[in-house]
């Protein structure tokens, strides 16, 4: 099943990404968001580790030949800089941890019943430590915008 949600969030992240390479980022409250509390981050290394390593990489590599299917099956994409994990803002990405992955045959299981609500959240501000300053703010930026 194709997913238009991911499909228009990807026109706008080109939108908001193109507007931050031109216009920069001047007085953004990203740095005040990327101070994370120690042991939210503890317990998002912790569930990353032993629930998303095998597939995501204990590093966020994700999988080799991501992009192309193996007998109808992604495997698991990157959640580094590398990826597209940065493109898309809290909400959805929890979502998606929460759901299970929107892609045919997807392989991302559903952790709505297997972590909570916290973990799920930890888990998200752990993989934020996988990308750069620039992924970070923008990805702060397209967050703040879908709460508007
Ligand atoms: C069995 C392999 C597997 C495991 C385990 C797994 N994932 Fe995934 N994940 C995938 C695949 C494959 C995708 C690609 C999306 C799809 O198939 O719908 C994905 C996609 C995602 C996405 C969307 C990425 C993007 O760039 O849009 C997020 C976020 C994610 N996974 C987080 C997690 C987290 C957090 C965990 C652990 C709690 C986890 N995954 C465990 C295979 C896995």
């Amino acid at each position: 099943m194709a997913n238009p949600i991911r499909h228009s969030t990807h026109k706008y992240a080109l939108i908001f990404l193109l507007l931050f390479l031109l216009g920069g980022c001047g007085g953004s409250p990203a740095a005040q968001e990327n101070s994370v509390d120690p042991s939210q981050l503890a317990t998002g290394k912790r569930v990353y580790d032993a629930n998303c390593a095998a597939c995501h990489g204990l590093g966020g590599e994700g999988q080799p030949n991501w992009k192309v299917p193996v007998n109808g099956v992604f495997p698991a994409p990157p959640h580094d800089s590398s990826g597209h994990t940065w493109h898309h803002p809290d909400q959805q990405l929890l979502e998606i941890i929460a759901k299970g992955g929107g892609m045919p045959n997807s392989a991302m299981p559903p952790y709505g019943e297997t972590l909570t609500e916290a973990e799920r959240e930890a888990v998200l501000v752990y993989i934020k430590t996988f990308w750069g300053v620039r992924e970070q703010e923008f990805q702060a930026q397209i967050t703040r915008q879908r709460n508007e």
